[in-house]
């Protein structure tokens, strides 16, 4: 089977191992490109004993050959990714005009983005969104607002830009007094940089939207890389308490300058329990030695911000929520090992609410919603190892089996250690690629 080109979308609150799938994928593919978020994302992808982070960079770097995109749906923090870019570089991966294109229709997050994005959530205090401090709502605050947002083909013409950053830096100044007693930024200076990062990146700016269009009439190979997870989408998540931009499948289009046509075989990425960063309704948590047993085994601490995450069982109800959302066929399982040693082992198939059973999932109710428990017996061996189904115990195969019902897509993809080699593939979701 042939599969065109693919997108890869998180199915829970974001974390699920999507840098691994798509590093997979990636090997079969022309393009790689980030359509939504910013560097509030944290892929990882380990290979040979090394872990990289990735943020904003798309995870196909680490496939020769592949051109990497930052779509116009980003928030591009120019600092965030030259270091990123020089990271690499450092580490003898390949980044250059060749291999990373970047939007020149993606606007920029400026440091006034962060700082505003910092002092909101001071002053909400117990009622923060528990945002990455990333200034990711505020950059996409001012692109919906327009006359105070900057996209990145502006950074290349340093006289306008200079221009611009002082008119925008003033309003932004009377703001920051007004509303939280702030002192002024200095325009001269965030222009002086903001220069020098459009002098650096010139040569990757481009149309990235028309590059596609073109990809997709040659039949060229693409694959979307989605951030965060769709209970974290702005318009279909656990809104307010959610990232700002449209990060499931129905982002692409948008986010890539792409006909919805071109999304293409959706692979959705769970991790076989849950976690979410940050605050907001999460009823599968287990706030107990669980939550703590999972936290350590899954090394659970953001990518992006270090902070311990939030853990618990898996909710194979907001997952089939998710998946009809972006409209998944095959599923990508990561961190299946994290729950090798435990006695039993909890899926939460529907909610309770107001004494009844939900029928449709909606995530707007879920601080109300009680979860409704199957338990499945564990199971105690190092899974690490496995590279078949045949392979894994049968209690594992059988929650692997559970979960595929549950979710009424089939896994094509396990992960059983984060290393780029230890994974199971079924059926010919990465042959069909080829
Ligand atoms: P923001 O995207 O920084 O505004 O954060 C909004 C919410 O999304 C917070 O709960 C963050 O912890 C969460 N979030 C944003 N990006 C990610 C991600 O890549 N993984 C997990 N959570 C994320």
């Amino acid at each position: 089977m042939a599969l065109g080109n693919v997108t890869v979308v998180g199915l829970q609150w974001g974390d699920e191992g999507k840098g691994k799938v798509v590093d997979a994928l990636a090997a079969k593919c022309d393009y790689v490109v980030r359509y939504c978020g910013g560097a509030n994302a944290g892929h990882s992808v380990s290979i040979g004993g090394q872990k990289f982070a990735m943020h904003l960079i798309p995870c196909g770097v680490f496939n020769r050959g592949v051109v990497n995109v930052i779509g116009n749906g980003v928030v591009f923090d120019p600092a965030v990714a030259i270091q990123e870019i020089d990271g690499l570089l450092q580490r003898g991966v390949k980044v250059g005009p060749d291999s990373l294109r970047i939007s020149s229709a993606a606007h920029v997050v400026m440091p006034y983005h962060r700082r505003q994005d910092a002092l909101n959530e001071a002053m909400l205090g117990g009622g923060k969104i528990g945002t990455t401090a990333r200034g990711i709502g505020p950059c996409y605050a001012d692109k919906a607002a327009r006359w105070p947002a900057i996209r990145v083909g502006e950074l290349t013409d340093a006289e306008a830009l200079r221009e611009k950053i002082t008119r925008i830096v003033a309003i932004k100044n009377k703001l920051l007094a007004a509303l939280y007693g702030e002192g002024p930024m200095d325009a001269a200076a965030i222009a002086d940089e903001y220069v020098a990062y459009g002098r650096r990146l010139a040569p990757m700016i481009c149309n990235t939207a028309a590059l596609l269009r073109r990809a997709v009439a040659a039949g060229e190979k693409i694959l979307f890389e989605g951030g965060q997870g769709t209970m974290l989408d702005v318009d279909h998540g656990t809104y307010p308490f959610v990232t700002s931009s449209s990060v499931s499948a129905c982002g692409v289009a948008p986010g890539a300058g792409v006909p919805p046509s071109a999304v293409g075989h959706v692979v959705g990425v769970i991790k076989a329990y849950t976690s979410r960063v940050g605050a907001g309704p999460f009823p599968t948590e287990q706030d107990n030695d669980t939550g703590e047993y999972l936290r350590k085994r899954g090394n659970e601490y953001g990518t992006t911000t270090g902070r311990p995450r939030r853990c618990g069982w898996f909710d194979a109800f907001a997952v089939r929520y998710a998946a009809d959302l972006s409209g998944v066929s095959t599923l990508a399982l990561s961190l299946l090992d994290v729950l090798s040693g435990l006695e039993e082992v909890r899926v939460c198939t529907g909610y309770r609410l107001d004494g009844g059973k939900l029928a449709e999932y909606d995530p707007t109710v879920l601080a109300r919603a009680e979860c409704i428990y199957q338990t499945l017996p564990g199971w105690k061996d190092d899974i690490s190892a496995c590279r078949r189904m045949e392979d894994l115990p049968a209690a594992a195969r059988a929650y692997v089996a559970r979960l595929e019902e549950l979710v009424a897509r089939p896994v094509g993809f396990i992960s059983v250690s984060p290393e780029r080699t230890a994974s199971i593939l079924r059926g010919d979701l990465v042959e069909g690629l080829a």
